[in-house]
Parts: C-alpha cells; structure tokens; sequence
C-alpha cells in the first residue's frame, strides 16, 4: 500500500528575523542576453570621442557587467555553501554580507574564558527517576523561566546512536553537489527538503548554511522518501529520530509535570508533528560579515538539538548574545512559540541565532516536535485564572502560515500576534493585536 507522506509538513517551524529576508527580482534570460549584446558598444565608445558620453557609458557598461556576474553568481549561490566553498571562494560574496548593524560582533568565539559565552542550565534526566526527582523538576523549570534553553545529560540516548548521526550527516554533505541536488526541493510539503540559507527564494541577503529537512511523522510513511545515500543514512537516522521523539516525550512529561499541568496533553504529541533538520555550516572566510543562521525564534513546543563540537550558537540573554559551549554528550533543549502560548507565557521562548567560524565545518542536527499540524494550540487550562489571564490567542498552524505569507513577519512578530492584552483579553479575543 502506498502511503501518502504526511499531511502538511512544517517547514517553517523557525521564525526568523527577515530585516534582511524580502523578494528578490526574477531573472530572465532576456536581461541577461541583453546584457551581453550591449556590452560591447560601451567598450567602443571611448574611441568615437565623446568623452562624458563614453564615461556615463563606462559605469553604466560596468555595472551592467557587475549585474551580469551577480546574476551568473546567483545560480551558484542556489547550490548552497557548500558548493561555493567548493569552488575555492576567498571573500564573502555581497549576496551574503549583512547590512552593518545586523552582523555579529565575534569575540574570539569559543573561547571560555569569554564573558560572551554562557553556562547553560544543566539537567541530569537520570535524576527524574530517583528521590531527587522534585530538585530536577526545580532546575527545569527554572531554567526554562529564566533562560528558555537549557542542556540535558544521562538522557539515555545510547552515544553510539548521536555519534552515528552526526558521522552520516558529515558524510552527507561531504558527497558531491550531484548527489546532494536530487533532494532540493521549493514544496514545502516534501518529506525531504535540502537547500541553503533560510528560505532562499526570499531571502535578499543569505545565511551561510546549507540544510536537509527530513520531515519524521509518521517515520514508516516518510521514509521511503528520505535520501538513499549515503547507504546507511536511512538506518542511522531513523534510529536518531525515534530516540529524540522518545526524549521529547520523557521532557515534555517532566514540563508538563513542572507547570502543574495535566498529563492529558501528553498523548497530543504521539502523532504530533516532527521535523528533523541538519545543518551544515561551513568554515566561512569572513565570519564577521555574515550569520550561519539569522535570529529567529522556533515555532513548536521544544527543540532537541545536537551540535558537533563547534562552538556557533548563540542565544539571548539580558539583551546580549551569548555563546552556547558545546557539551560533549549533551543535547541543547529551547523552548518554541508553542510551549510559550501553552504555558500561558511562564515558560520563554527566546531568539537565538547561529555564527559561523573561519577555521572549522559545524554540523548541527536540530529536532522539532509539536502537536500535530491540524490542532489548535492555547494556553493550558490550569494556567489560566482570573489572576493570571489568558495571554495569548488560540493559533494554529494555518494561522501561521497565512500570518507569515501576508506580513513581513519580524523577530518574534509572530508570537506578538498572539499576545492579547487585559482589555483585549476582556473584550476583542480572537482578533490579532
Ligand atoms: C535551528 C537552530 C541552531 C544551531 O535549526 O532552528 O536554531 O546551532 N539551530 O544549529
Ligand atoms: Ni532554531
């Protein structure tokens, strides 16, 4: 029996930041064979004397030029990073260059001793199964109130399992652009996406990243669809996406415990929508002027994500960036728009954005779980009391996607659409603010 992949796939799970994310003009081949028929009765005006002319005609010609080699450039820049590092790049193209107030400001990242780098909560799950389990439900909570990140250690997830994972990825992106190009894809509602940047078809200025989006739900259904190559990759991440549904689950049980909410949400989630997506960031000749990834927040309830060794996450605190150190065998958990709605605002949904470094390829393989595509998430019941108000407005995923398809959604935009006011809360609920 053939069964038909998931119902509508997020992929739009993260939200981010477009300041730098709008249209950019289609090209056609038209101009560009204009461009090519003009071009040399500029270079011959200088010769018939007419100097102003001929200079006009110069600037005019070069830039015309100039256009030529940014559309020709833009073909490449479609095949992603890693393609273009193929081809030995030396600088940053423009394509990619951030304006001034919108790039990082790197100190010597990855370096410890750094004031920019934070020490994340760490959770020992294992303690969720002895007498300590009240002190771990206190440090979750608290970590998600104050921080909306926080890492997890002893979560069970065998080191063969994550090893493997972040070895296929590797060889993943190591093979030849060939290879790689069959899974691109513009349908957002394909089980297996790979691409470049954000969304890169909109955005104006690109992210130095490359992606594979391996949609998980239901994971018997997708993945006939997921890449055949390299030969163990279906194996091995098959393997890593039900170990992070399981770990999703087991954390959600200990939030849900946390917020003093029922456990009756739990079974929401075991056909709840799941998105794998592994990230490729890499080594960048000019790390100052551009972003493995821009700010953005993640639209689900959490995100379990591994990254290799390389230090590039960074989220923000007290209105600063900071620097997430890797740790070895710890996954990094943040809290999405959907928990924060859910917990009626206790629990934080905070930006967080990713550099990219000169010297070494990150790989990142984040996992994003929510409810399923078609439910309605809102504030939970027992969080809700005259006291403390409902805070934000039912939403649901088709409510998001026509939200970011009619506005040119920014930071968090989203989630401020959720948000109702006291007097709105009393009078005009439903409606966007
Ligand atoms: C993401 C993300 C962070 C990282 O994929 O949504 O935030 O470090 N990734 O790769
Ligand atoms: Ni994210």
């Amino acid at each position: 029996m053939v069964v038909s992949p998931v119902s509508p796939i997020l992929c739009f799970f993260s939200i981010y930041i477009p300041s730098f994310a709008s249209p950019i003009a289609p090209h056609t081949n038209l101009s560009l064979s204009l461009v090519l028929v003009l071009s040399p009765l500029y270079t011959s005006l200088p010769f018939m004397g007419a100097i102003d002319v001929a200079a006009i005609a110069k600037t005019e010609g070069e830039s015309m030029v100039k256009r030529e080699e940014e559309r020709m450039g833009e073909a490449e820049y479609m095949k992603g990073v890693r393609h273009l590092c193929d081809t030995g790049v030396t600088k940053v193209p423009n394509r990619y260059i951030l304006p001034a107030p919108d790039r990082p400001h790197i100190v010597r990242c990855g370096d410890s001793t750094n004031s920019h780098n934070l020490k994340l909560p760490i959770i020992d799950l294992s303690l969720l199964h002895t007498p300590k389990r009240a002190m771990a439900l206190e440090a979750l909570s608290m970590a998600c109130k104050e921080y909306g990140f926080f890492q997890v250690v002893n979560h069970g997830i065998p080191s063969e399992v994550i090893e493997d994972m972040i070895d296929v990825s590797k060889r993943f992106f190591g093979m030849p652009y060939d290879e790689r190009e069959k899974y691109m894809s513009s349908d957002l509602r394909s089980p297996v996406r790979y691409g470049t940047s954000f969304n890169q078809i909109k955005d104006r200025v690109f992210c130095w990243r490359d992606f594979l989006k391996l949609s998980c739900q239901p994971l018997e259904s997708v993945l006939p669809f997921w890449p055949s190559s390299p030969a163990d990759m279906r194996e091995k991440t098959s393997a890593y996406a039900n170990g992070m549904k399981s770990l999703f689950k087991e954390l959600m049980s200990a939030i849900l415990e946390s917020l003093g909410v029922s456990m009756n949400a739990l079974s929401e989630f075991d056909d709840g929508s799941h998105l794998m997506v592994v990230n490729c960031f890499p080594p960048c000749p000019e790390p100052n002027l551009t972003l493995g990834m821009p700010p953005h927040s993640d639209y689900g309830f959490l995100t379990l994500l591994l990254q290799d060794q390389v230090a590039g996450l960074q989220v923000q605190y007290k209105d600063e960036w900071v620097t997430i150190d890797p740790v070895p065998g710890a996954f990094v958990v943040n809290i999405g728009d959907h928990l924060e709605i859910f917990s009626n605002g206790i629990y934080k949904s905070i930006l967080h954005r990713v550099l990219v470094n000169s010297l070494q390829n990150r790989i990142s393989i984040a996992s994003l779980h929510s409810m399923p595509v078609e439910k309605v998430i809102s504030p939970a019941a027992e969080l809700v009391s005259e006291s403390s108000p409902k805070r934000y407005m039912d939403t649901d995923f088709t409510t998001f996607l026509k939200y970011i398809s009619s506005t040119e959604f920014k930071k968090k935009n989203f989630l401020e659409s959720r948000k109702l006011t006291r007097t709105m809360d009393q009078t005009t609920e439903g409606q966007l603010c």
